[in-house]
């Protein structure tokens, strides 16, 4: 609308119904926008048959993270991943055609590793794979055998390494912090992780809105609930403590505001898990990439008022003193980076 449109419009129209129909613009833009979001997200997400290097390399990550989950449990299950082991050799075909360098590959490698030390594993416990072996290629299996251990599997965390870690400087503390997923059977001290939060309170977010909210659970029932719907940590012990990020809605006030929430809570997240690391306690970020089913059942378990939106759990305890968890290697910073001069 011009300067001198809603100059008349402003003149001509009562304020309560000039009022609605701005409600009523807001109201459209929110689903026209929230429609071809979902279609560029329709356009562009990777699916079991997806050819697209970055696509195939998104699900190599999914199950070879998958392998890493299983070779981390301190429970560990020979033989386990059959799911896995009936999916990535295929997906290995195929991003070998779509990468002519995919040796060099980061996920490749991750891949490799991680079979490698299931392989390794599995050997050095007289454990018969020959059936994991037979669904790869003579040359996936060579390269399997070869490959560089220190580029994925699993790593081992002890707890002695995190007695000075309020003393860290910043680099260091990002560097040495894991997700970790099994925790010490002693109770976690609550004032702590009321710390970290007062801690992870100094967050940025939008015009300092701080639409974030914490729901800190520590009713071991209503963990075992909560964990059982979102589905992502299957086969691990519950934590002492879990926390539930959200953003309050009532935080936002235009249409295109609609996913703001979700960042200003995410950075929350993560200056949570350095707070919480900081102060030497064990944490593990789960996500809350919820159906509409698990959403409902989540907000009647938890009390969650209709404005706020689930963002991430945070699993918190007290490290064991020893335990492994993925190696989770990360790109470098040069490939996911963009120069626009
Ligand atoms: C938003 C979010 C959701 C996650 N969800 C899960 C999950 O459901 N289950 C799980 O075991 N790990 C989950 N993770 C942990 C990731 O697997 C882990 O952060 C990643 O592998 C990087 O490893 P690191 O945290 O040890 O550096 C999640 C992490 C984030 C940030």
């Amino acid at each position: 609308m011009s300067e001198k449109l809603r100059a008349v419009f402003h003149a001509c129209v009562p304020r309560p119904i000039a009022s609605a129909i701005r409600n009523l613009r807001q109201t459209l833009h929110l689903y026209k926008d929230s429609v071809l979001q979902a279609h560029r997200y329709n356009r562009n997400y990777s699916r079991v048959a997806s050819t697209e290097l970055t696509q195939l390399e998104t699900r190599i990550m999914f199950l070879s993270h998958q392998i890493e989950k299983g070779l981390s449990h301190g429970d560990f299950r020979y033989g386990f991943g059959r799911k896995v082991f009936l999916a990535l050799p295929a997906m290995l075909k195929s991003l070998e055609l779509a990468d002519s360098n995919y040796e060099e590959n980061t996920v490749f490698q991750e891949s490799m590793s991680a079979l490698h030390e299931y392989m390794e594993r599995h050997i050095r416990a007289g454990k018969d794979i020959s059936w994991q072996k037979s669904l790869f290629t003579k040359e996936q299996w060579n390269h399997i055998k070869s490959a560089n251990p220190s580029r994925g599997g699993s790593i081992v965390i002890r707890r002695s390494t995190k007695a000075n870690n309020s003393l860290l400087p910043y680099a260091q503390l990002n560097e040495h912090r894991h997700s970790v997923r099994e925790f010490s059977d002693e109770p976690v001290d609550i004032n702590l992780i009321k710390q970290a939060i007062d801690m992870a309170m100094r967050t940025p977010s939008v015009c300092n809105r701080q639409p974030t909210r914490v729901h800190l659970i520590l009713n071991p029932e209503i963990i075992t609930k909560a964990l059982a719907i979102q589905g992502g940590v299957g086969g691990y012990a519950e934590p002492p403590a879990l926390i539930l990020i959200t953003s309050d809605l009532r935080s936002f006030i235009t249409s295109y505001e609609r996913n703001e929430g979700f960042t200003d809570g995410g950075l929350f997240g993560m200056s949570l898990l350095l707070s919480l690391e900081s102060l030497g306690l064990a944490s593990c970020p789960l996500n809350t990439m919820f159906t509409a089913k698990a959403d409902k059942d989540t907000r009647k378990l938890l009390n969650l008022p209709d404005n706020e939106v689930p963002v991430m759990y945070i699993e918190v305890g007290n490290f064991l003193e020893e335990t492994r968890t993925c190696a989770s290697v990360r790109y470098t910073g040069n490939q996911i980076t963009t120069v626009i001069k």
